[in-house]
């Protein structure tokens, strides 16, 4: 991999510790221990968490004192949840000295792959980046065989990188919705981002795997797939011989007792018309779209190396609405890129008050390890970036709250996911075919479609009146 020796860091360490000759060399089963997971970042990590938990196959518990096992599976995608890491790692460890248990505690994921054995000063025992994951269940293995392990070495290798043992204790018939990975990695090296740099070059899971993956899932009660990716709309670009994203949806589609199809992230470059056409013609794909813009300013977009304009983008958004009518769209903002002036800024203000999103994720930009914008020159002061910030979620606010009013006295498809938060009880919860939660009074089997009569809006769901099952 060209600039590697740089920027990826490799390392295979296992180092032996001391006073626990008793165990070493002995084979130690997993069987029966148990494990507490704490999970940060993307809806990857999420799925990678999940898939250690299948391949090890322990009982996972809710609270960390229970555990024989404690993962902290991390994210550095800005500084702060990296940061995060390290309190969180701490207090496990402090957890451990208090309560006098030998639990073994890891970290895994991004800042693992970023920092590898750095990370063994917060008392971890083992270190375990985003392409040895399907190592895990080894290497704890030998962790209890008195051994302290630092796995960073990457891999191409598809089935390894894909290998998706069935979470059957997650799929017992009660989980409706399920994520499914169908790339992973990302080529497009944006300035900003160090997702290159932790989960490496792109590649592309064989359709064949998904669509099997997809069918067991249905087979197993799942109702709602989520593909994720970090460029999923760009599947199979650097594959010959591989099916495009909208072929996919058309295969997956196809599916019987599968009711909803949604994925994430797409990138702008890659929203073809094909990609278009497809989601308006598969019944099952649902209307909603996150498609990450980033800035409003052609500037900014071009030192972010997004390799889209403004216009481009807004032609996308435009096409979608007219073939896609109802469809709720989300978008990704970055405040205070290196450079960005009042004037840029200005820009992504006036195309939020344009688009109208459903939503926005939005950050402060945070300059990331080994990535050109944390060297780019005028880098925005922190008061500064906070004050943007802000203003854009106000802003945000004011139109998502004005959206979902828009939805009141509709009649809405819901998929029922379950009891709801509050009111459990009595409440059950599920979600429109764009996406938003509404909470609903009456009891109904999770994995049903019912239709709801919306009567309340809040910033952050709806509520509804049960009117008839499907
Ligand atoms: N395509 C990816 C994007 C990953 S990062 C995916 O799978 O979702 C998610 C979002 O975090 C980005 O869209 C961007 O808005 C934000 N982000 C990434 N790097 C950042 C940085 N250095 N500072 C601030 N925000 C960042
Ligand atoms: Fe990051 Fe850009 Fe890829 S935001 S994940 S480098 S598309």
């Amino acid at each position: 991999m060209e600039k590697r020796g740089k920027i990826y860091r490799e390392e295979k360490i296992f180092l032996s510790k001391k006073n626990k000759s008793s165990q070493n060399g002995e084979e130690i089963s997993l069987d029966g221990k148990k494990i507490f997971v704490r999970t940060f970042g993307c809806q990857m990590n999420e799925k990678d968490s999940e898939r250690m938990v299948a391949k090890l196959g322990m009982i996972p518990v809710s609270s960390p004192d229970q555990a024989d096992v404690i993962i902290v599976n991390t994210c550095a995608v800005r500084e702060k949840p990296e940061h995060k890491v390290y309190s969180e790692v701490g207090k496990y460890v402090s957890l451990r000295e208090r309560i006098k248990k030998d639990i073994k505690i890891g970290i895994t994921g991004c800042v693992a792959q970023l920092k590898g054995s750095e990370l063994l000063k917060t008392g971890a025992d083992f270190v375990v980046g985003t392409h040895a994951l399907h190592r895990i269940d080894e290497i704890i293995s030998e962790v209890f065989s008195g051994k302290v392990i630092v796995d960073t070495s990457l891999t191409t290798n598809v089935s390894d990188r894909f290998e998706s043992p069935m979470p059957y204790s997650f799929y017992d018939g009660s989980r409706v919705k399920a994520f499914v990975t169908i790339q992973e990695g990302c080529n497009q090296f944006c300035t900003f981002c160090v997702v290159p740099i932790t989960r490496g070059r792109e590649v592309t899971r064989p359709s064949q795997d998904i669509i099997r993956e997809v069918i067991e899932l249905v087979s197993l009660g799942v109702r709602e797939v989520t593909l994720i990716g970090q460029n999923v709309n760009g599947y199979g670009w650097n594959t010959p011989g591989e099916i495009s994203f909208a072929q996919l949806l058309r295969e997956l589609n196809k599916i019987d007792g599968l009711y909803r199809i949604r994925f994430t992230t797409s990138n702008p470059r890659y929203m073809s018309d094909e990609l278009i056409d497809a989601m308006a013609e598969c019944e099952k794909v649902c209307e909603h779209l996150h498609l990450p813009v980033q800035s409003g300013s052609n500037k900014i977009l071009k030192k972010m190396a997004r390799r889209y304009t403004l216009e481009e983008y807004l032609e996308i958004i435009d096409k979608l609405r007219s073939k896609i009518p109802g469809i709720a769209i989300t978008t990704d903002i970055i405040v205070g890129f290196p450079g960005e002036t009042e004037k840029d800024f200005e820009d992504t203000v006036e195309l939020l008050k344009t688009v109208r999103f459903d939503d926005i994720f939005s950050f402060k930009f945070s300059p990331r390890p080994g990535t050109p914008a944390a060297r780019m020159p005028d880098q925005i002061p922190e008061e500064e970036k906070s004050r943007r910030l802000k203003f854009i979620q106000e802003l945000q606010d004011k139109i998502t709250l004005e959206k979902m009013q828009e939805y009141v006295g509709k009649l809405e498809e819901i998929l029922v996911e379950g009891p709801a938060e509050r009111n459990r009880d009595k409440d059950m919860m599920g979600r429109t075919r764009t996406g938003k939660p509404v909470n609903f009074e009456g009891k109904v089997e999770p994995g049903t479609l019912v239709f709801v009569r919306i009567t309340e809006s809040f910033r952050n769901s709806l509520r509804g009146e049960l009117v008839r099952q499907n």
